[in-house]
């Protein structure tokens, strides 16, 4: 199957390419087909942001569009800063000065329990589409590691590895990240609906 990615974000689309390839998909970028769809993200959740994005670059294409909404959630900021990580702190953050906000909210706070959301949406030019969720428990550092992902990896702590997001390879983060679980739920359903009655 061919597909659009509807990501605007370079280092997302790699991650989200690279396990697309491997389930054998056909992926194409936005500015491969003519297209430059930028959506604003007014839901509430990362299921309603990720079909805002699908749906739009699939109506503007004509072709299946699939798309990732994510974000870090933090329980003891009661879930932020969920569908605004992007924006967390406004406009004139870039990643570092994002992660950076987070650790000064979070100072002195003991609970740093977190986790990274990631939803896939597929949209098909029919109307039909696909939701998966997937999720990556960890622990919000108390500082900065690693050179590697990009956002809030540097500050995300993985008990069980001994290691941030940022210090692990792109394969290792592949296969426990929110974004490689979401995509493999994505692939089992997918093959359901291929082999359903959509074809
Ligand atoms: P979106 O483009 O609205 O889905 O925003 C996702 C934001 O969540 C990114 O800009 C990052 O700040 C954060 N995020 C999502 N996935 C990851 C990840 O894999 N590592 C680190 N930060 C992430």
């Amino acid at each position: 199957m061919k597909a659009v990615l509807a990501s605007q974000n370079k280092k997302k689309l790699r991650e989200l390419q690279e396990i697309l390839s491997g389930f054998g998909m056909e992926v194409t970028l936005q500015s491969q087909v003519g297209v430059d769809v930028e959506v604003e993200e007014t839901g509430d959740t990362f299921e309603e942001n990720a079909i805002l994005k699908a749906e739009a670059v699939r109506d503007a294409t004509g072709l299946p569009a699939i798309s990732d909404d994510s974000g870090l959630v933090v329980d003891a900021l009661g879930g932020a800063p969920g569908v605004y990580s992007a924006r967390y702190g406004g406009e004139g953050l870039d990643d570092t000065g994002r992660w950076q906000l987070l650790l000064r909210n979070m100072e002195g706070v003991e609970n740093r329990t977190c986790r990274f959301v990631s939803v896939i949406c597929c949209a098909f030019p029919n109307g039909d589409r696909l939701l998966a969720r997937g999720e990556c428990p960890g622990v919000l550092a108390r500082g900065a590691n690693g050179e590697g992902g990009f956002g809030y990896d540097p500050v995300f702590y993985l008990p069980e590895l001994g290691r941030t997001m940022a210090e692990l390879t792109p394969e290792e983060k592949n296969q426990i990240s929110h974004r490689g679980n979401a995509l493999r739920i994505f692939q089992q359903e997918l093959e359901r609906y291929l082999n359903g009655s959509h074809q």
